[in-house]
């Protein structure tokens, strides 16, 4: 079964058409890219399937269950997190209270699924939060206050706050937007790290084509809203439509 489908997944604003029609096919513990040109409809549809909006029509099926709609809170819980923006960090407390805080939130979301369990086990939640840190390399840090770190750290604690509440589908979108190349490095290593250690199936939304190349199992292609092509980096690099549409026929 797909761990993930969307199904004429379609976003109206006004006039606007930003997700046309987007089918979507994710297995389990594959990364998936999105790439596209600007304005594409790439974080519009990450939005529509994290809950954060609402589709026009379309539907969203996680596991085979339609999750259409469903708040994002919820959405967490079944196992879908989205690397936040910095507004998910709280600037004041440290690296490690805001990768517990960040795990305590997965846990509670259990209480909805299974009412019989009345404590939340805080070692638990603890070592998850370590480990999580440790993963992404802030363990260190993990003392300071999170707004003492420096730009590419903090992009990552948004990254560890994701995987903090153990998603089964990690969404990333432009996880590397502003790092210099030596903090895209570190970061492309620590996703290519998660994807291998946890099993983790990740969405990527990027820019840069050679980071693409590097951890794509597979990519679909996005212009003006609409699918145009999806498969594995060699036939998208020879994709003739994705050449002209997307590239303008430069070579990849
Ligand atoms: N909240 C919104 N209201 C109106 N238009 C929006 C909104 N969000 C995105 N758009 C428009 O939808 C289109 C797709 O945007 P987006 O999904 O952000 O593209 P991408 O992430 O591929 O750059 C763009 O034309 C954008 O201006
Ligand atoms: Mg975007």
């Amino acid at each position: 079964m797909m761990l993930l489908e969307t199904k004429d997944l379609t976003k109206k604003f006004g006039e606007l058409t930003a997700v046309d029609e987007v089918d979507l096919q994710i297995e389990e513990g594959e990364s998936l890219s999105i790439i596209g040109p600007n304005g594409a409809g790439k974080s519009t549809t990450v939005n529509l399937i994290t809950g954060l909006l609402n589709p026009s029509e379309g539907k969203v099926l996680f596991r085979g269950n339609d999750i259409t709609g469903k708040e994002p809170h919820s959405i967490v819980q079944l196992g879908l997190s989205k690397s936040f923006q910095t507004a998910s960090i709280f600037p004041e407390l440290t690296v490690q209270r805001n990768a517990t805080v960040a795990a305590l939130g997965a846990e509670h979301g259990s209480f909805s699924l299974n009412f019989l369990r009345r404590l939340v086990d805080y070692d638990d939640v603890t070592e998850r939060a370590e480990e999580t840190l440790r993963d992404m390399g802030l363990y260190e840090q993990r003392g300071i206050p999170a707004e003492s770190l420096p730009y590419g750290d903090k992009r990552r604690l948004e990254m560890a706050l994701a995987l903090a509440s153990d998603p089964d589908l990690l969404f990333l979108d432009e996880p590397t937007a502003g790092m210099s190349p030596d903090e895209t490095d570190d970061t492309v290593d620590l996703i290519e790290r998660i994807k291998e250690e946890r099993g983790v199936t990740i969405v990527l939304i990027e820019h840069d084509m050679e980071i693409i190349f590097r951890v794509s199992d597979r990519i679909a292609v996005l212009n003006r809203g609409a699918k145009i092509a999806d498969g594995t980096p060699d036939e998208i690099r020879n994709d003739p439509e994705v050449q002209d549409a997307y590239l303008g026929g430069v070579e990849l």
